[in-house]
């Protein structure tokens, strides 16, 4: 049987990862650190499935434990402060989990079991102030917050561990991947569960920033198949992960309010609360070389994934309603 363990697990990809290797009949161990509170909403119908192991991105020590207990076969590294938005406000603690938090994990993976494959969860924000459209695997980076700086240097420290020290080391350049999963704070769940609260009487109003930043948006259950397939080749390489389509924000809005009916003109206020320092105006991905060598594509459309969202939302307070 095969060994998998996954930083990140409590997570949105995390959590689709997880149930991709357990129908795999992978054994999966998942790295969790310690909350005040439980946060396992994610995970909760997988609990009894997956073996956790306490630990932190920061602790050395604790990784060097969580690979000595797991021996894995593959190591996939979803652990991050992944929000941009507040990486402005900590931005060191971001470098010390989202960059320095990689090397530790290399440097327990070399000590440890230096035979296992490692993914790393590198961004298509790091492509950031774009130099080419579309963006692919050679496209220079031009990270614009400290969040993409961050990841700049995990993605690198990744290809220098493979070349330093011959380890299987790859990393996965995706671009933003959603889900009725995804953390409240990020926009597309922000608008999905505001659409949803307005719809059923308990908002009134969505605020929002930028309206014009356009992204290219999947679905994490597509980009976890992505990870996957990446440890599975002959050789480590990067690949770019992304639909090749690209929408902003507003085209999101506009179709989750037409989708209950609405109109979001009535509803959204743009709040420069929510606006960024620097802004990454443009992604769009070009994934032509995962599609040639590892055989994949993306299955759900932008329209289906927003309409999952708004569904799952609705459902979940039309049931917390009824209690
Ligand atoms: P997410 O939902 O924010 O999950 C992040 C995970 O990292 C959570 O499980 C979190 O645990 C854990 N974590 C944070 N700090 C940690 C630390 N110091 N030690 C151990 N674990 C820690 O992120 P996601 O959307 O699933 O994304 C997964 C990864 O892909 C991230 O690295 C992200 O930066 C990257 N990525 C995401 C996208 C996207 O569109 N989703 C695109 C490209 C790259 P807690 O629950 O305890 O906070
Ligand atoms: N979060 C948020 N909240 N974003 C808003 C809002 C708002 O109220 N209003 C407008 N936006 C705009 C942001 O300015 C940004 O241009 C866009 O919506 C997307 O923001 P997020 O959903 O927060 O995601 P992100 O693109 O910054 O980062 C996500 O994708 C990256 C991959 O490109 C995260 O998942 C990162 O971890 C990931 O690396």
């Amino acid at each position: 049987m095969k060994k998998a363990l996954i930083t990140g697990i409590t997570g949105q990809d995390g959590s689709y990862l997880a149930e991709l290797l357990l129908n795999k009949g992978y054994k999966v161990y998942g790295l969790k650190r310690r909350t005040a509170l439980p946060n396992v909403e994610n995970i909760n119908h997988l609990k009894n499935e997956i073996e956790f192991i306490p630990g932190d991105l920061t602790d050395l020590s604790s990784l060097i434990e969580a690979i000595n207990i797991a021996k894995p076969d593959e190591i996939y590294n979803l652990a991050a402060q992944s929000f941009v938005a507040d990486s402005w406000s900590q931005p060191i603690l971001t470098g010390e989990i989202t960059a320095l938090g990689v090397t530790n994990l290399l440097e327990a993976v070399k000590r440890v079991k230096p035979e296992s494959r490692f993914y790393q969860a590198s961004s298509s924000e790091m492509f950031g102030k774009v130099v080419e459209t579309p963006q692919k695997e050679s496209t220079p980076f031009y990270p614009r917050s400290p969040y993409a700086v961050a990841k700049v240097y995990g993605h690198w420290i990744t290809i220098n561990y493979r070349e330093s020290y011959n380890l299987y080391t790859c990393s996965g350049i995706l671009f933003n991947h959603e889900s009725p999963r995804r953390g409240i704070e990020f926009v597309t769940r922000k608008i999905s569960d505001g659409v949803a609260r307005i719809k059923l009487g308990l908002q009134r109003e969505l605020r929002l920033g930028n309206l014009k930043a356009n992204r290219d948006w999947g679905f994490a259950g597509d980009y976890v198949k992505a990870m996957w397939l990446m440890l599975q080749q002959d050789t480590p390489e990067e690949f770019v992960i992304a639909t090749g389509k690209t929408h902003t924000v507003e085209e999101f809005v506009e179709i989750a309010f037409r989708h209950v009916g609405l109109n979001w003109q009535d509803f959204v206020i743009q709040d420069p609360a929510f606006m960024r320092p620097a802004e990454v105006d443009l992604l769009l991905g070009d994934s032509s070389k995962a599609k040639r060598v590892l055989g994949w594509e993306p299955n759900v459309t932008f329209e289906h994934l927003i309409k999952m969202m708004v569904e799952s939302d609705l459902e979940k307070y039309k049931c917390k309603k009824s209690k």
